[in-house]
């Protein structure tokens, strides 16, 4: 897909002197007290405004928080402590925290070298359904446009798709770039063989990304109640464990659908139950043949994880989304951490997204060997379902002129 770059426009002087918002997605979680428990948002959104002010642009950025009503500003809302974390990060002079502006939507007043920090902007009314009188002020506000949220792509709102068809230019910053690239690099043109991993509880929730897989992915390895929806279609009894027996049908259609073109969707052949989900349940290994009734499946086996892990090393490239098993309680965590260790060392390109898939990269401290670890939640899982989504479509759109 073709997209003017952000850091095409800066190599060239094209930003110089220039009015520069950034649409960065710092929708990052806070604990009671309003801390930021955890800031890779934060973090990622750092080179697009670095990027802008070293090319001598005059820098505005915003983000939404959270879904707050529109109009109703509430101190719960504000980008407040995004701003000082921010300032933080990108140190001197900002080092004491980023200035906030509220009310920015008439005119923000910002000098080349400067960077400020737009509040909450799903405050704005208009900016959820994206009214077309938000979009031109905002287009108004601007000499360049930079979409830098690849975790908000998907959605079509003022800041994020009203903007970029009445600013001047319009284009990619450099992390929604790099989402791009990684994302093409692992689906568009895979070094094959191409394993993906899709897991969570339920297919109804994934059934369409399964689909989408099912005709490129070389390998689908379904995890989690996923699997277990995918042990009955192979005719398994797996006693009380969550399944969505409803689906049964689109499972064998997806097998199917992947054994036609001489890939394969591996079936746990061990498992881990448990007679009560909790942490403190005794772990039980056992052939899948021998489920009981009463038995709730909670992870894949060592067999079956080490036959996958084994699948993973050679690989070409890896699409990762979901923890096989309840990664969260010990006796149940060794299925996913198998998985993650493998990936760690597969030569594989490997691309992970996904809030639980994050907390399983984390916990197994392997975010250094993961090719590329996306930020966006919502937005990941509508790539892989192959959807265009909206920030690429006008950005393609406005580059073609
Ligand atoms: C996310 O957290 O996935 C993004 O920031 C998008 O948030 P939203 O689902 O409220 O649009």
């Amino acid at each position: 897909m073709n997209f003017i770059r952000f850091s095409d426009l800066c190599a060239n002087g094209s930003a110089k002197g220039k009015r520069v918002f950034i649409r960065a997605d710092l929708n990052v979680p806070q604990d009671d007290a309003g801390h930021i428990t955890e800031d890779t948002r934060v973090r990622a959104s750092v080179p697009a405004i670095e990027m802008a002010l070293k090319a001598g642009a005059a820098v505005m950025v915003t983000s939404h928080l959270g879904r707050p009503t529109e109009g109703e500003f509430k101190p719960a809302d504000s980008l407040a402590p995004v701003a000082k974390r921010l300032g933080e990060l990108l140190g001197h002079p900002f080092e004491n925290g980023v200035p906030l502006v509220s009310n920015w939507v008439d005119g923000v007043s910002v000098e080349p070298g400067q960077v400020v920090l737009l509040e909450n902007c799903r405050v704005n009314k208009g900016e959820k359904k994206n009214s077309d009188e938000l979009a031109r002020k905002l287009g108004a506000l601007c000499d360049i446009f930079v979409h830098d949220a690849f975790g908000t792509s998907h959605r079509a709102e003022g800041t994020t798709y009203g903007i970029a068809q009445y600013a001047p230019v319009a284009c990619a910053g450099p992390l929604l770039a790099a989402e791009m690239d990684a994302i093409s690099k692992a689906l568009a043109n895979p070094k094959r063989p191409l394993a993906a991993i899709v897991a969570g509880s339920k297919v109804s929730t994934k059934l369409t990304i399964l689909k989408s897989l099912a005709s490129n992915v070389d390998q689908l390895i379904v995890g989690g109640g996923i699997a277990n929806t995918f042990m009955l279609a192979a005719g398994l009894n797996i006693g009380k464990s969550l399944a969505e027996h409803d689906l049964v049908d689109e499972a064998k259609a997806v097998i199917a659908l992947m054994k036609a073109r001489g890939a394969e969707v591996p079936i746990p052949t061990d498992v881990v139950t448990a007679k009560t989900f909790s942490a403190d349940a005794v772990a039980i290994v056992k052939p899948a043949t021998d489920v009981d009734d009463d038995d709730l499946i909670l992870d894949i086996g060592p067999e079956t994880a080490a036959k996958l892990a084994a699948q993973l090393m050679t690989a070409g490239t890896i699409v990762w989304n979901g923890p096989v098993g309840v990664f969260e309680f010990a006796a149940f965590e060794s299925g996913t951490k198998t998985i993650a260790h493998a990936i760690a060392e597969s030569s594989a390109f490997s691309i992970a997204g996904g809030g639980d898939t994050l907390a399983a990269i984390a916990k197994y401290g392997i975010d250094k060997q993961v090719g590329y670890i996306s930020t966006g939640g919502g937005a990941f899982l509508e790539v892989l379902e192959g959807k265009t989504l909206p920030a690429f479509e006008i950005l393609a759109k406005r580059a073609a002129g």
